[in-house]
């Protein structure tokens, strides 16, 4: 079975990632692309092998031979996009994060149930064979009783320079509305949906600090959690903040050991793996492999299946409800305490 997909936002993401990795991924063929723009939309179009190239999401979804749609336009129109694509009958794998609101992202779980389509969030770093296999050793018991992660991802200099230069052309990146958050809009969720997915733990309670830096949006920002079986979770972002040599690392600290994830927090499938427990110790390197084809590969599959995805769209509301709660901790000064939405 091969997955017809169509795609919205034609920007930094998509041109560089998600259409060469739907062009090269197993079962999935890129049919038709939308930007505001037509000569941005046919050129897409061209490039990369789609049919057509329209101005209007109605067209778009109602092109022949579209079963999926991949959002990636500014964070505060994934929610309308979405609730469009479903009732139009087309699953929908959607870029972090989910929407801008903890509302937005139940209708969006709802618009896809009542509609019998699949619903994805665009978490890459789930597929990264490293981080799996961190999972898999702390569901194992490998290395005990987790006691406490640790996930930063920061620039380096010319990270920096490149993320300003774009922000320069592509301004929602600094609208509040738009964009509703900084660095843990951009980095921080990556991060915080790894807190869930390395633990299989619920946040219960959040705290966060975030350097603003004269801007209207976090810069950068440290937010900790306490997960639900009493694990402490420290999680560092920034955007225009660089720290040189940053190392993008996550460490999970438990009774009989621990696994460290070094320079896996990327937009490529990079860094390395450190195990050292009470019964074994090695290393793995990472340098081949495209997560993001594999984030593609994984959501086809489960639309053959007819399970939800991994991630899911409730993967999704909860990275929202938690980073929500970590903006109002650091606006306020204080421990928020969550209240996770039934849905
Ligand atoms: N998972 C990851 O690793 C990852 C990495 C990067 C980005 N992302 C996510 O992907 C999304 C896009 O990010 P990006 O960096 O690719 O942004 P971008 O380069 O600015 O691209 C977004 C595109 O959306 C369209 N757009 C801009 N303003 C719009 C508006 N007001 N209404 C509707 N469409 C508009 C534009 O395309 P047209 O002008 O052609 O319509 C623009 O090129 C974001 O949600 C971001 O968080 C995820």
């Amino acid at each position: 079975m091969s997955i017809g997909w169509a795609m919205v936002g034609l920007g930094r993401h998509t041109k560089g990632y998600i259409a060469p990795a739907i062009n090269q991924s197993r079962n999935s063929r890129l049919v038709a692309v939308m930007s505001r723009d037509a000569d941005r939309a046919g050129t897409f179009a061209k490039d990369h092998g789609a049919e057509a190239g329209y101005t209007s999401l109605d067209a778009l979804l109602d092109h022949p031979g579209v079963d999926a749609l991949f959002i990636a336009s500014p964070n505060a129109v994934h929610a309308e996009q979405t609730v469009q694509a479903a009732r139009a009958g087309k699953h929908v794998l959607c870029e972090k994060p989910m929407a801008l609101t903890v509302q937005d992202c139940r209708t969006m779980i709802e618009e896809c149930r009542r509609n019998n389509v699949r619903l994805g969030v665009g978490f890459h770093l789930r597929h990264h064979p490293g981080l799996a296999e961190a999972k898999r050793l702390i569901a194992e018991g490998s290395i005990g009783r987790p006691v406490e992660l640790v996930g930063q991802w920061y620039n380096g200099q010319r990270g920096i320079e490149r993320v300003a230069k774009r922000e320069g052309l592509m301004a929602w990146w600094s609208e509040p509305d738009m964009v509703g958050g900084g660095a843990i809009m951009a980095t921080g969720t990556h991060i915080l949906d790894q807190v869930r997915f390395l633990t299989g733990q619920e946040v219960v309670e959040v705290t966060a600090m975030a350097d603003y830096r004269g801007e209207d949006l976090d810069q950068a920002i440290h937010v900790l959690m306490r997960l639900g079986d009493g694990t402490m979770a420290s999680v560092m972002a920034a955007r225009l903040v660089a720290a040189s040599d940053s190392r993008n690392d996550i460490v999970v600290y438990g009774s009989k050991g621990r696994v460290a994830a070094n320079g896996v927090l990327a937009t490529s499938l990079t860094g390395s793996l450190d195990v050292l427990t009470e019964s074994q110790t090695y290393s793995r390197d990472y340098t081949e492999g495209d997560v993001y084809q594999s984030l593609i590969e994984g959501f086809c599959d489960s639309v053959e299946k007819g399970e939800d995805p991994d991630p899911s769209g409730v993967d999704g509301l909860r990275v929202v409800e938690l980073t929500l709660a970590a903006l109002q901790a650091a606006k306020e000064g204080r421990t928020v305490r969550l209240e996770l939405a039934n849905v």
